[in-house]
């Protein structure tokens, strides 16, 4: 079960793992996209199913994972995927802008983990040590473990995600159900596009640019071996772990990257 699976990494995902045959249940607000991505799965040798989701709904994530479960019989993987960006100085965000990204990225996350949990505890472990309920992905960012300027409440966001699955991930591990984090930097997605329409103001990544297929590529490797978190950017994990310990020269490191950004 992918969300966000209308555009960028949640479709890719979903089309690569239709190439491996996948079951796929995909959710999205944009059906005529999401249908798009339905095609290219059944096209690559998936089965699929698309329904409209709004994240931000509790209702609209449980009937996503229970629609699985029906059609499927069981659900092994939960990719919680939807999200998008805000660019905006933390003393310029206004409240409506706080509680709507809050509304999609984290609790768009807390029910889908809660909504596979449900399914998961359920189900009888499979794999070779018969010992695998399931597995809870949530794509956050290395803004996760980094606070970025002008992202300042997007990086909170995934900051909260990264929180959850660390919890989870702890609390489930006796239960057979396996919980990651996602942490890309730049991909060439409509993320940027939607953070300029969300923030009214023109933003663009910063760095080295990773396709869509490259992120994805390297979530289908984390499904059939997983792993705490998965960084798909070559040394970005070590880059944002010395930040931990070098404040200062985190704090010089990203006035510099982010200066590429138009504000
Ligand atoms: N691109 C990057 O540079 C980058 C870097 C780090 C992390 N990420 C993370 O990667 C994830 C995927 O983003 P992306 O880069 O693939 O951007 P994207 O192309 O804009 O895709 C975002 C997806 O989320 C969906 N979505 C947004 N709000 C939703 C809601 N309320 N309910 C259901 N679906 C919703 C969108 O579909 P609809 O609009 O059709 O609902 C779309 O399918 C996000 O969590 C993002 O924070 C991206």
């Amino acid at each position: 079960m992918i969300t966000g699976a209308s555009s960028g990494i949640g479709a890719a995902t979903a089309v690569a793992l239709a190439r491996q045959g996948a079951r796929l249940v995909i959710g999205a607000r944009r059906m005529d996209k999401l249908e798009e991505v339905a095609a290219r799965c059944r096209a690559a040798g998936g089965e699929v199913v698309a329904l409209a989701c709004d994240v931000a709904c509790r209702e609209s994530v449980e009937a996503l994972v229970g629609r699985a479960a029906e059609t499927f019989g069981r659900v092994d993987v939960v990719l919680a995927n939807a999200g998008y960006g805000l660019v905006a100085k933390i003393h310029e965000t206004t409240d409506e802008q706080f509680d709507a990204i809050v509304a999609t990225n984290v609790k768009g996350t807390f029910y889908a983990m809660q909504a596979a949990a449900a399914v998961m505890l359920r189900q009888t472990p499979v794999g070779q040590g018969r010992d695998r309920r399931g597995h809870v992905i949530a794509v956050s960012s290395g803004a996760g473990r980094r606070g970025l300027p002008l992202y300042g409440v997007y990086s909170m966001t995934k900051a909260a995600q990264l929180s959850l699955v660390e919890a989870m991930r702890v609390e489930m591990k006796e239960k057979g159900i396996y919980v990651s984090s996602v942490h890309p930097l730049t991909t060439a997605t409509e993320f940027f596009d939607v953070a300029s329409e969300k923030s009214r103001v023109k933003t663009s990544g910063a760095g080295k640019v990773q396709t869509a297929a490259q992120v994805a590529a390297k979530i289908v490797k984390l499904i059939e071996r997983p792993k705490p978190e998965l960084w798909p950017a070559p040394f970005s994990r070590l880059a944002l772990s010395l930040a931990v310990f070098f404040p200062r020269l985190a704090d010089k490191g990203v006035a510099k990257t982010m200066g590429s950004r138009k504000r």
